[in-house]
């Protein structure tokens, strides 16, 4: 079986995108399936070639394009997507899509997927845009009675506007603190805190400048930070539960995915989390709920926040950060185990 592994592509969550290939390009069973690596640039460009087997500098990308070879054109034939180099042709049954953020977890790779009709990982389109979207992903969920904070959202028309009032309604509606965050990202890019007017005002602006959707939602102050993985079709299961030990009041970028410890473990993640049966059993309704409402399909994360005996979900991640690997290898299954699952997923 040929399988392509779609990676970077024009999103701020690029560099992420490449480590989360590195990652599949080496757990994946080279005995089942002929791999071929497919790296989009920042501007869009589609490059194939043996070099990105061994990307290990995530971030000289353009060492990456000049190495490469390009593709000059993409097709559809029959249930495949055919690739073209200037010397070669590929006929690719699945495509892994190793994508974060715009562009690749949105909606819109899933899409170029479907109009050439050839399978490919994790949801579909409408799972994608929904996911992605903290402003309607959380309005679904909410009207279908999975508990999410208290949030408000603006546009940058509607921002520039009016900042005064919406700033009065945010303190009178929500109350500090409040987290914004932009609505579209991921990799906590462009999020702040806001204790203050003036630090709101502020953090708008700023998240602001990542698209035009912002969402301040409510502080759940001394909450836990709770994720797990989600994978399958239409019944699901569900990977133990990790908690996110944190320092600060929330995980920038760098901590986030550099912060690696020498055995390779990410020192800030405990799993198996510590929880009581009955809240573990809640989380994992929630999580199933989840999936189902913002119809996901395979493997995704979802980040709760988790106060006491109460439980919100923070966000989904339509295609997390290494595919969530140590989640599933905790649970009992090795990372190339899941990327023969998403296979299966995607060819179901
Ligand atoms: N959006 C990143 C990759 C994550 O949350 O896993
Ligand atoms: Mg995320």
């Amino acid at each position: 079986k040929n399988i392509a592994v779609i990676f970077g592509s024009r999103s701020v969550e690029h560099e992420i995108s490449i480590i989360t290939a590195h990652q599949v390009l080496s757990a994946i069973d080279r005995e089942k399936y002929n791999v071929i690596p497919i790296y989009i640039s920042k501007d869009g460009q589609w490059y194939t070639g043996k070099c990105l087997e061994k990307i290990d500098n995530f971030k000289d990308t353009l060492k990456l394009e000049k190495k490469a070879t390009p593709i000059k054109a993409l097709n559809g034939l029959n249930g495949k997507l055919i690739v073209k180099t200037p010397l070669k042709k590929f006929l690719i049954d699945v495509c892994i899509l190793a994508t974060h953020g715009t562009y690749g977890e949105d909606g819109s790779l899933q899409g170029l997927c479907e109009v050439f009709n050839v399978p490919y990982t994790g949801s579909g389109i409408l799972g994608s845009t929904v996911g992605m979207d903290k402003v309607i992903s959380k309005i679904v969920l909410r009207s279908n009675n999975i508990p999410v904070v208290d949030f408000l959202h603006i546009t940058d028309h509607e921002w520039r506007k009016n900042k005064d009032e919406f700033v009065k309604k945010c303190e009178e509606e929500l109350g500090f603190p409040l987290y914004i965050k932009p609505a579209l990202l991921g990799s906590s890019i462009g999020i702040n805190k806001a204790k203050t007017r003036e630090e709101l005002f502020e953090a708008i602006e700023t998240a602001l400048l990542f698209g035009h959707k912002v969402i301040v939602e409510k502080a759940v102050e001394n909450a836990r930070e709770i994720n797990c993985a989600v994978m399958g079709y239409r019944e699901p299961i569900v990977s133990v539960f990790e908690e996110i030990l944190r320092k600060r009041d929330f995980f920038d970028y760098n901590e986030k995915y550099l912060s690696k410890g020498k055995d390779g473990k990410f020192s800030n993640h405990k799993i198996p989390a510590n929880l009581n049966k009955k809240l573990e059993q809640m989380l994992k309704n929630v999580a199933i709920s989840t999936f189902k409402v913002l119809e996901c399909y395979g493997n995704i994360r979802i980040d709760f926040l988790v106060k006491n005996e109460e439980v919100y979900v923070s966000e989904v991640n339509t295609i997390p950060g290494a595919f969530a690997y140590y989640l599933w290898q905790a649970s009992g299954l090795t990372f190339s185990q899941v990327i023969d699952n998403m296979i299966s997923i995607a060819e179901s």
